[in-house]
């Protein structure tokens, strides 16, 4: 079995882009499977940080092919951007491929987004505003147009045209906003389709021969469970299946091949757009943790809400996931703390819970049940062997295992590809 799968825990940003890099070195293939540019992963090489959106972040290492599957989503424009910038910083961008099934990202899509999300006005979700949500609720009311349209382009017009009809009309009448037209966007799309073309494959076929060839292939997760469009605090969620389960659906793959399901999860919590949080600090510890930690998003710059770690969101997360493995980020990151709290259950109206409620006006009710460590107040961040590891920070790390009922096979102690202690082999 070859099928590994990086998937984040909580509410995103818990270091799943350098995860996979870390691990691309050993990959013949890394397969992004859901998502689009909302995704914000970083990549510290030497010191030098790369922010990846659409491309998986194994495109750094150039033996691994990377693979934008069916399940993304896909802003052209932001595509060749992102690919332009690598190749101006010196990187190779040749071994990258797109799916013909993954649905593409259009204008007007990332116009509703903004749109919509107006029009919510206190409700609002906080979406990243890149056109998710509107992309997606195309895809599954079957008037999405997908990147492999564009090989045939007269069908891709007249996909274009229906899809056009309908959009144009609640944008002018719902919104009072300008139609977009029709003969702009076609021919945009035509130079779009010239510069995609040679990277357009059947990945499905690809990946499940390369499974079937024993081949190592990594799956990258983008998101996390929390906002997971089934399991997360709907409606405050992304569109897409961040979790193991949306690898199988959102690359065509069985079930079969994945043996290794790694969760990175962060020593602490950070939540970016609206929705409950129930161990956010929005007190002079939550600023700490944010400035210590440089939690400012890696999409959009929003300061990241901030909290202590919540094991029920952990551990629900290794249940939905069927987690082999966790990766353990950010330690360092609490080096500086005297006591740090761990979210081990809620009470909800006077009665003590450790799941998670299903509406959004129940979550808002939580309080959490804290357990607390004594800190290690120690620079980590150089030390490499677990044993070297202050008492103090081994009872966290061993605490958490204990309640996820999960081996945390790495440590990770910096941004940095190499700021690692490994305790069993991931691969
Ligand atoms: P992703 O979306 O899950 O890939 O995570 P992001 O890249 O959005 O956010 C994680 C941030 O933490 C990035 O700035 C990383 O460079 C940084 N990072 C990752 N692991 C560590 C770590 O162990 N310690 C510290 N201090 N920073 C880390
Ligand atoms: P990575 O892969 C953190 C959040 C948005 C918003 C909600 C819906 O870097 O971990 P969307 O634009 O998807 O419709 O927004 O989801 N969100 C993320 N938060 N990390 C991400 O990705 C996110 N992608 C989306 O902030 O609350
Ligand atoms: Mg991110």
């Amino acid at each position: 079995m070859s099928g590994y799968v990086v998937v984040g825990t909580q509410w995103g940003d818990e270091g799943k882009g350098k995860i996979v890099d870390v691990l691309a070195s050993k990959m013949d293939y890394v397969v992004r499977f859901q998502g689009g540019n909302n995704a914000g992963h970083t990549v510290v090489v030497n010191g030098k940080k790369t922010i990846l959106h659409l491309l998986p972040s194994g495109i750094l290492s150039k033996n691994a092919l990377c693979v934008i599957g069916p399940g993304v989503v896909v802003d052209p424009y932001v595509l060749l951007e992102e690919i332009a910038l690598l190749k101006k910083n010196g990187l190779e961008v040749d071994h990258l491929r797109i799916s013909d099934r993954a649905h593409l990202i259009m204008p007007y899509h990332i116009k509703l987004d903004a749109l919509e999300e107006s029009k919510l006005g206190n409700h609002k979700i906080g979406t990243t505003k890149r056109g998710i949500g509107p992309c997606y609720a195309d895809k599954y009311t079957r008037i999405g147009l997908r990147v492999g349209d564009l090989k045939d382009y007269d069908y891709f017009k007249e996909r274009l045209a229906q899809a056009l009809s309908i959009k144009n009309e609640i944008i002018t009448k719902v919104y009072g906003e300008r139609p977009f037209d029709f003969d702009e966007l076609a021919n945009e799309f035509l130079k779009i389709k010239e510069a995609l073309e040679p990277m357009i494959i059947d990945a499905t076929a690809l990946i499940n021969k390369a499974l079937a060839d024993n081949k190592q292939v990594l799956f990258e997760g983008a998101q996390a469970n929390m906002l997971d469009i089934n399991y997360g605090s709907y409606p405050y969620v992304t569109s897409s299946s961040p979790t193991s389960g949306g690898v199988i659906t959102g690359v065509g793959v069985a079930p079969k091949y994945l043996n290794n399901i790694i969760g990175v999860v962060k020593a602490y919590s950070t939540r970016v757009g609206e929705g409950p949080f129930t161990c956010e600090q929005l007190n002079a510890d939550g600023d700490k943790l944010r400035e210590a930690g440089g939690e400012y998003g890696a999409t959009t710059g929003r300061p990241r809400r901030c909290g202590w770690l919540d094991l029920i969101v952990v551990r629900q997360a290794c249940e939905i996931n069927g987690l082999s493995d966790l990766v353990l980020t950010k330690i360092d990151v609490l080096s500086d703390f005297e006591k740090i709290p761990v979210c081990v259950g809620y009470m909800l109206d006077g009665k003590m819970i450790d799941t998670i409620p299903s509406t959004i006006a129940a979550c808002e009710r939580l309080k959490p049940v804290y357990k607390y460590f004594d800190g290690w107040q120690e620079d980590i961040a150089k030390i490499r062997s677990y044993d070297e590891l202050p008492v103090n920070c081994k009872k966290y790390i061993e605490f958490i295992e204990e309640f996820t009922n999960t081996r945390i096979s790495l440590i990770s102690v910096g941004p940095d590809r190499e700021n690692n202690i490994i305790t069993h082999d991931l691969i």
